[in-house]
């Protein structure tokens, strides 16, 4: 069931956990989210990144968006839709006449006066036309970065009370130490700033770069108000995995054979959600 981003967060506040958002760029990863969330019985978000679409080719807005809406409809578990990290006004309006009902405006690398402004621009207009919105705050950086000291970028508690309160954004991303990509070094989350960070504002708050944080810091995160954890890098791999053990099983150059890597993938993909979905205690 297509159930409003906005609602998911709602309860995973309420049951003090956290939802999990999944990267997906095709059918095999959005088809297998939805079928192992009905599964193991919670909630999930399937999260479309724009630069998948500008920059690989690997779908298009609204079939993506209508893809998610099928498949959501053929289950009883929440799903929700978002639209991942988009940096401008126009593109993200665009976004949500064509399917997208949750979308993130990313004006982080904005001065903070500046993020407020485009954030609460891109507020004003989805809210009117139904649609919920995740911004940030602080700079989630790229994991090739963690090697050096980018503690200037981390969230800072009484900067979110205000960015929540001047924005209206329905939820909010914040840099605790997380990173986006493959981790040089194991990451650290300062879960002393995201108590401070929880306290000081109501909003759900999101964890983005969710590949390769240990799980028992994100069992404490999740009970220190992050209701939203993106992974991406970690559920691309297991896609790549899969693909290479197939054409390793499979060397004779033999056409039909493609017909069978759709179930081959799905299966690989399904394990590793399952076991991933634990963490998230609905
Ligand atoms: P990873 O690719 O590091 O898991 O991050 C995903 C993410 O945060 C997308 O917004």
């Amino acid at each position: 069931m297509l159930v409003k981003v906005s609602e998911i967060l709602k309860m995973a506040d309420e049951a003090k956990t956290s939802v999990i958002a999944f990267i997906c760029t095709d059918y095999n990863m959005a088809y297998s989210v939805v079928k192992v969330a009905e599964k193991v019985q919670k909630p999930v978000i399937v999260m479309l990144l724009p630069e998948h679409v500008y920059d690989n080719n690997t779908m298009n807005v609204s079939g993506f968006a209508h893809m998610v809406k099928e498949l959501a409809a053929g289950v009883k578990v929440p799903v929700g839709l978002h639209l991942d990290h988009s940096y401008d006004y126009r593109s993200i309006i665009e976004s949500i006449r064509k399917g997208f009902g949750s979308v993130m405006i990313d004006a982080s690398a904005l001065p903070l006066d500046e993020n407020i402004a485009l954030t609460r621009k891109v507020v004003e207009t989805a809210h009117i036309l139904g649609a919920d919105v995740e911004a940030e705050i602080g700079h989630v950086g790229l994991a090739q970065d963690s090697a050096q000291d980018v503690s200037d970028y981390y969230t800072k508690a009484d900067a979110a009370a205000r960015f929540v309160e001047e924005t209206g954004c329905d939820s909010l991303t914040i840099a605790i130490g997380n990173a986006h990509g493959e981790y040089i070094t194991t990451p650290h989350l300062d879960l002393e700033r995201l108590d401070e960070i929880n306290s000081a504002t109501d909003c759900p708050l999101v964890l983005h770069g969710g590949s390769g944080i240990p799980h028992d810091q994100l069992e404490i995160a999740f009970t220190k108000g992050i209701n939203k954890f993106n992974v991406g890098t970690e559920f691309l791999g297991v896609y790549f995995d899969a693909i290479a053990e197939f054409v390793h099983k499979n060397e004779e150059p033999r056409p039909l054979k493609m017909l069978e890597v759709p179930e081959f993938v799905q299966e690989r993909l399904q394990t590793y959600l399952e076991e991933k979905l634990k963490l998230s205690r609905f």
